[in-house]
């Protein structure tokens, strides 16, 4: 039982892991990271434990109540009968027990969720927590989560456990009655009175088991609850990962189109109205606006991690719906402004964009994203082990990382999203430079606040709540003297 029930474990996290990776964005939004957690962890390792536990309960038990039926059918049938008449009434007090307990059961791993979310994100900003004077709030938060816990947790052990004392109260009424009716067949010298000393013995015996049965209901119930979790998660919608006949990504050009673009995070609020962009291969685009324009959306959806409600995206006249998730992800290099980076050294953090690259790779994209010379001043160069949240660097040169890293992937189409917004302006332009000459050729998108490093771009889109409201190079929106040059004339008056 051991085996299996650590086999069965060990399948499950195995397909919850697989299915974190399938998952739409979408589910994550409405989620904490706890909660997923908790489903991983928690839940499974109760269902293990309960598995393994009463699973063997459940097979002796079963084993001796048969064993036990046989032999008291044996010795008397009206017995018996008398006996067995108990039943429908534990039977009956059991579901009334189970049902009690089973709500409490399903709110415990509910809160168990809940309270290692907060834990989770309340220790992911410990540090906002403390510069807020945030503790008490914090600790009367997880209070309240956990008094529900702690409630639903004693009520749900307290209604099972009450479980044993009433089946044997209810086995020694049967038990009783069984006497009496020995008693009764003896004087009419029906029975022999050895016959009901033995049969007695089995009735002990067979109260036993069942009693014991019921107890188990406990952990089977928390069992049922926690996988019942489980299998909800396991059975969430996917996104499709390949479809039929998927476009080719071979020899792409990586002309981008976006058509008629309209979209929401939610039905009720549109985000993107109505966005048409065309882009030709190898340009250079910069995505311009102010902040909550729409900017990263677009870039989301370019990578489909959302889908578009209307309109479509082009990738070479070919919807992007057409390729297989994992081909379109390979064509674009992605950075992001808020970066990702895991506990290893620097070196591997590097290679996560291309798992076969030399060292000699590694360390010729992170001179292309400026990195090597402050990885060379760090105590043990590329060595360096970056902590789980990766705060033993800064939060530029964190960046510089994320970005040698797509150097490193070499993708068809580049994606920048503020991704040099924390590092001094000299290096910016440095960067930009660099990536300049690595994506000759190839289509870039860049979102970026200092307009001064996107000046050289193909094309220029201006975003406003979600539309384009200038789109044209530098020089004729500067001409226009719109949003745009606006936007960009403030910026040096400022420095001025
Ligand atoms: N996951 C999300 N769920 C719901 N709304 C979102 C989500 N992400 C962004 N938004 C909303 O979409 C709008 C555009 O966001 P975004 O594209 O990130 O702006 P930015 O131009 O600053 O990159 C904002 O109003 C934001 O509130
Ligand atoms: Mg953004």
């Amino acid at each position: 039982m051991t085996n299996i029930s650590q086999k069965v474990t060990y399948q499950l996290r195995k397909e919850i892991s697989e299915k974190i990776n399938r998952l739409p964005m979408k589910y994550f939004d409405s989620k904490t990271h706890g909660e997923v957690l908790s489903v991983v962890s928690n839940d499974v390792d109760t269902l293990s434990n309960s598995l393994n536990q009463s699973m063997m309960q459940i097979i002796s038990s079963v084993t001796l109540i048969i064993g036990i039926l046989v032999m008291m059918f044996s010795i008397s049938i009206p017995m018996t009968l008398v006996a067995l008449l108990v039943l429908p009434l534990s039977a009956l007090l059991i579901g009334f027990m189970v049902k009690k307990s089973q709500v409490y059961y399903k709110s415990q791993q509910e809160y168990l969720g809940h309270v290692n979310g907060q834990v989770e994100e309340v220790y992911g900003g410990h540090h906002v927590v403390k510069v807020f004077n945030g503790e008490e709030k914090v600790i009367e938060e997880f209070q309240k989560n956990n008094n529900t816990l702690y409630n639903s947790a004693w009520k749900s052990q307290f209604y099972s456990s009450l479980m044993f004392p009433i089946m044997s109260f209810v086995g020694n009424i049967g038990y009783v009655a069984v006497v009496v009716l020995g008693g009764y067949l003896a004087i009419n010298n029906r029975i022999k009175v050895g016959s009901i000393q033995s049969f007695i013995q089995y009735v002990r015996n067979f109260n036993q088991p069942i009693g014991q049965l019921a107890q188990i209901t406990n952990q089977i119930q928390q069992a049922a609850a926690a996988s019942e979790r489980v299998f909800e998660f396991l059975g969430e919608e996917e996104e499709v990962q390949v479809v039929d006949n998927p476009a080719s990504t071979e020899g792409i050009q990586s002309a981008v189109e976006f058509k008629h673009v309209k979209f929401g995070y939610t039905p009720d609020k549109t985000i993107i109205n109505d966005f048409s962009a065309k882009v030709k291969p190898g340009q250079k685009i910069a995505i311009v606006g102010p902040t909550g324009a729409g900017k990263t959306t677009i870039v989301k959806l370019l990578m489909r991690f959302y889908d578009v409600n209307e309109g479509e995206i082009l990738v070479d006249g070919h919807n992007i719906k057409n390729f297989d998730r994992g081909e379109l992800r390979k064509m674009f290099g992605m950075v992001l402004q808020d970066t990702w980076l895991f506990h290893g050294t620097i070196m591997e953090n590097i290679r996560y964009g291309k798992e076969e690259a030399t060292d000699a790779e590694v360390i010729e994209a992170a001179k292309a994203a400026h990195a090597n010379h402050f990885i060379s001043t760090l105590p043990d160069g590329y060595q360096m082990e970056l902590n789980e949240e990766a705060n033993n660097v800064s939060q530029g040169q964190k960046q510089l990382l994320t970005i040698a890293r797509a150097i490193l992937a070499d993708p068809k189409i580049l994606i920048l999203d503020e991704a040099t917004s924390s590092v001094d302006t000299r290096t910016e332009v440095r960067i930009q430079k660099a990536m300049d000459n690595l994506m000759k050729g190839r289509t870039s998108f860049i979102i970026a606040h200092r307009l001064s490093t996107i000046r050289n771009a193909d094309l220029i889109l201006v975003m406003n709540d979600g539309d384009i409201i200038e789109q044209g190079n530098h020089e004729e929106l500067i001409e226009k003297g719109g949003f745009y040059a606006n936007l960009y004339n403030s910026q040096f008056e400022k420095t001025a």
